[in-house]
């Protein structure tokens, strides 16, 4: 048994269709909402998101991002002893994304569940999967954040409905000898449930409630950017290392005004954030390993890098994972 994770390939995958701030805006026009690009680039940095077809579900995204993570890691889908899938807009409530990706991907026989924290999913089922890794359970992982967040947009609320994208992300973390993963810290405080939900469930053949997205987007800004920089430091205290060991931040990709401030409370330079939500929006658990495979086929993030990642989201949960690339 090998005593680390470590990760050996890294995929993602956006949907064709490309809606800039002013598509947006048009669209909303003609529902009477109200919206312009420049409020949304200046309150949020976004500038364009994905949004899937109809037809297209989360496990159709987290396929194909899980194929070219596999590509990346020379490896077989049959190789693969574990899928994870963090996803809270699942194909169906029942069976999991995970195990009809499974499906996808022409393999069955290894363990495949889901994994909801929102949009700090990620960094939870990555940390899952890392123990499951380090105790012997699983020996070559995949883990997948896939979302069709547009699913559950109010488009009648032009402070969510600008916010969210669709698209999938994923890695293959395998047994290692050198670590990989050096520390992770997660938490969640379900007293905050209702500043961030979707307060809907399905009942004797009935929608309960209301399914479609609520932010108290205030409330969610102050609360993200303290438990972030707390998240980080305790992974970094339990690996034994600084800020100044950030090779790249990866923040959950929801809005750069929140990015930054961790950057800054981190004392780390704004040259060190790894930003896709310009243009990809805030994808939930899929915008961290979305961020981190553009930034690996860029070029910026090479072998050996030390990452920070970082998810918060609805729960209210939030977590930090450090790693070396
Ligand atoms: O993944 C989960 C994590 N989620 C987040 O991280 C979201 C955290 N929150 C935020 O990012 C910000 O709170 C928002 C971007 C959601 C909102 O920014 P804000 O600076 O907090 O704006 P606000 O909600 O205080 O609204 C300011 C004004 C309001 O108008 P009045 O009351 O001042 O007249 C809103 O009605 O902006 C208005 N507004 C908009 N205007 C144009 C809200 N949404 C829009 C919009 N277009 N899309």
């Amino acid at each position: 048994m090998k005593p680390y994770s470590r990760i050996t390939g890294t995929g993602s995958h956006l949907p064709a269709r490309r809606v800039t701030n002013a598509d947006l805006a048009a669209e909303l026009a003609a529902r009477g909402v109200e919206t312009s690009d420049q409020w949304i680039v200046e309150r949020t940095g976004i500038r364009a998101r994905h949004f899937a077809a109809p037809e297209v579900s989360a496990s159709d995204l987290g396929a194909h991002a899980a194929r070219q993570a596999l590509e990346a890691a020379g490896m077989r889908a049959s190789d693969i002893d574990l899928i994870i899938v963090a996803t809270s807009t699942p194909d169906m409530i029942f069976p999991s994304a995970a195990c009809i990706l499974q499906h996808k991907l022409g393999v069955g026989g290894c363990a495949a569940f889901d994994v909801q924290a929102v949009c700090s999913g990620f960094v939870y089922a990555l940390t899952v999967a890392d123990s499951m890794i380090r105790t012997g359970a699983a020996t070559n992982a995949l883990v997948v954040g896939a979302e069709v967040f547009s699913r559950i947009l109010d488009f009648n609320d032009r402070g969510t409905c600008v916010l969210f994208g669709d698209g999938a992300g994923a890695v293959v973390l395998q047994a290692s000898d050198t670590p990989g993963i050096l520390a992770s810290d997660l938490h969640a405080d379900g007293k905050h449930v209702g500043i961030l939900c979707v307060p809907g469930t399905v009942s004797g053949g009935r929608i309960l409630g209301d399914p479609l997205l609520k932010m108290d987007g205030q409330a969610v800004f102050k609360l993200a950017v303290g438990v972030l920089e707390d998240a980080a430091r305790a992974a970094l205290a339990k690996a034994g290392k600084t800020e100044a060991d950030i090779d790249w931040l990866i923040p959950h990709q929801a809005n750069i005004r929140i990015m930054q401030g961790t950057a800054r409370k981190l004392k780390l330079p704004m040259d060190k954030l790894v930003v896709t939500v310009d243009e990809h929006g805030n994808t939930s658990a899929a915008s961290i390993p979305l961020a981190l495979d553009v930034s690996v086929r860029s070029g910026k993030i090479k072998k050996g890098d030390t990452v920070m990642l970082e998810g918060v989201g609805g729960g209210f949960t939030w977590g930090a994972v450090l790693l070396d690339f």
